[in-house]
């Protein structure tokens, strides 16, 4: 049994969809659309197990020098086995290639990201998620999701 990263392709955005769908549903992540994850598949990349979709994740470049990990999950039955790891170290590898030093994310699973090297931080030093984003969000005034940063070398 071998999991590989790799980017998404316009194929996998059904997967995407439904991956994503069911952790919005519970409150864990935003929804996103078809259309939306068509648009944006150069962002997305995917984790399989002999050829079955079993988690994804996206990078989104925030600032000049910093990227936000989004859409991260596993697949129910999936999870615990490592696989949520090497698509972050495989997120953190793009976000490398694009020359982005600075990755976050917003997590309810903080001690996940904590595993793999970040730190926990205030969300107030990231006024580009902060002025961008977080302006939206009906929960503004009071967000529960804690952030974590990664200086990646
Ligand atoms: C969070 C998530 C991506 C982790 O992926 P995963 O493949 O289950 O995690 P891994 O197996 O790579 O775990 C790596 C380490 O983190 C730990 N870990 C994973 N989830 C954890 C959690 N919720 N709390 C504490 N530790 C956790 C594991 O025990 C493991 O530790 P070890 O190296 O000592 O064995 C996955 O559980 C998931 O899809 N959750 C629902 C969606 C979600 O919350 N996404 C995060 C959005 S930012």
């Amino acid at each position: 049994m071998t999991t590989t990263c790799r980017k998404a392709t316009p194929e996998d955005v059904d997967s995407l969809y439904e991956l994503i769908r069911g952790y919005a549903e519970k409150g864990i992540m935003l929804p996103r659309s078809r259309d939306v994850l068509a648009r944006q598949i150069d962002t997305f990349v995917v984790a399989e197990i002999d050829d079955e979709f079993v988690g994804c994740g996206s990078l989104f470049q925030l600032g000049a020098e910093l990227v936000e990990i989004r859409s991260l999950g596993i697949s129910e039955g999936h999870k615990g086995q490592g696989i949520g790891s090497k698509l972050v170290q495989f997120l953190e590898g793009e976000a490398r290639e694009q020359e982005l030093p600075k990755i976050m994310a917003l997590t309810y699973e903080a001690n996940f990201f904590r595993k793999n090297g970040y730190e926990i931080v205030s969300k107030d030093i990231f006024p580009e998620k902060v002025w961008t984003d977080c302006i939206h969000c009906a929960k503004q005034d009071r967000c529960d999701e804690i952030a974590v940063l990664k200086i990646l070398n």
